[in-house]
């Protein structure tokens, strides 16, 4: 499998970036928690239309396997060489990008993290991926006052047919996670947590072994963001994320590195969906990246769109939010002036 992926026309940055001489050097190594460089290209191998195509099994990967990591990791994300990544989360007060909610249908920011001493999500057992989820739940449930809230394990949603369980699961990952070993055991050790008022949802063991997200219908990103820190600050020091001063938050998908962080709104262009080209070149000048309404690989409904960050590495998660913040308003001005 691996020799006809060598000489096959797949246009995955892990294709370009690892050689066969390359992967021959490395093949034989294992990661802390016995990850190999094969399991981490599994995915790109048996998809050859990924973008990426590979995937952490730990933290240490990153370094095991940085020859290839490196080159994919600096190509996706136009990350110099010898870079180094900073947090900074200091971001004043902003006002709201649309404050009459003509457009903007709600914002919802969300990070990855992942615990230093686990394994990441491709490459966990069963057990431990209960246990972790226990030590998890243990951390959530300390959260107070707005941020307190409810753990249901995936398994459990939807069973009874609650109408509150409507829009709290989250699927089974796609075939490019499934290759990668995330999907195992699903939804064995899984879940969701949600504050009272569904304005802080935790997903657990999806592809990271936390997805945090702030969302709320309104377009207030420094009131969503400031809610995020808020768990953020509870919760680090419960759990002890990996974090890596060059590469920063580390995820399971090197897509993710740096801030983990996506932050986007849901906003309806009708003028602007006719003219792409032009909402194109906005985004593009102020790096944000746009999806479907329902997110990665969808399609544009009702002129819906999810626009949101492009930047994650090499940059403090404060600036990422300002970006939007500006890029929204040149969006709005532009779509208002159609
Ligand atoms: N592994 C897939 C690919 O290479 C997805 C990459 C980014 N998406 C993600 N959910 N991590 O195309």
């Amino acid at each position: 499998m691996t020799a006809t992926w060598f000489s096959g026309t797949s246009s995955s940055l892990v294709k370009k970036h690892l050689s066969q001489a390359l992967f021959k050097s490395l093949e034989h190594l294992e990661t802390a928690s016995g990850f190999t460089l094969e399991k981490a290209i599994r995915s790109g191998i048996q998809n050859p239309d990924s973008s990426i195509g590979i995937y952490a099994g730990d933290a240490d990967s990153y370094q095991v396997f940085s020859p290839v990591f490196d080159p994919v990791i600096s190509e996706y994300h136009n990350f110099p060489k010898g870079g180094t990544h900073v947090s900074d989360f200091a971001l004043p007060d902003l006002p709201p990008a649309d404050p009459g909610g003509k457009y903007i249908l709600s914002t919802r920011i969300r990070v990855a993290r992942n615990l230093k001493d686990y394994s990441f999500p491709a490459n966990l057992t069963l057990s431990c991926r209960k246990a972790l989820e226990k030590k998890i739940i243990r951390a959530l449930g300390l959260l107070e006052s707005d941020l307190a809230g409810e753990y249901r394990p995936l398994e459990d949603v939807g069973k009874g047919h609650r109408p509150e369980d409507k829009g709290l699961a989250f699927e089974k990952g796609d075939r490019f996670q499934d290759a990668a070993g995330i999907n195992s055991d699903f939804p064995k050790g899984r879940g969701v947590f949600h504050s009272l008022d569904r304005k802080l949802m935790v997903w657990v063991n999806e592809e990271d072994h936390l997805r945090i997200m702030s969302l709320e219908r309104s377009s207030h990103l420094s009131l969503v963001f400031h809610r995020l820190c808020r768990a953020l600050q509870a919760l680090s020091p419960r759990l002890g994320f990996a974090f890596d001063h060059r590469l920063g938050y580390l995820t399971s998908c090197p897509t993710n590195l740096g801030t983990a962080m996506r932050a986007g709104v849901h906003i309806r262009l009708e003028k602007l969906d006719r003219k792409k080209e032009l909402l194109h070149g906005l985004a593009k000048e102020y790096h944000l990246q746009i999806r479907g309404t329902r997110g990665e690989k969808t399609e544009v409904e009702d002129a819906v769109f999810d626009i949101s960050n492009a930047q994650r590495l090499g940059i403090g998660e404060a600036a990422v939010i300002q970006t939007l913040h500006q890029g929204l308003l040149a969006i709005i001005k532009a779509e208002e002036t159609l």
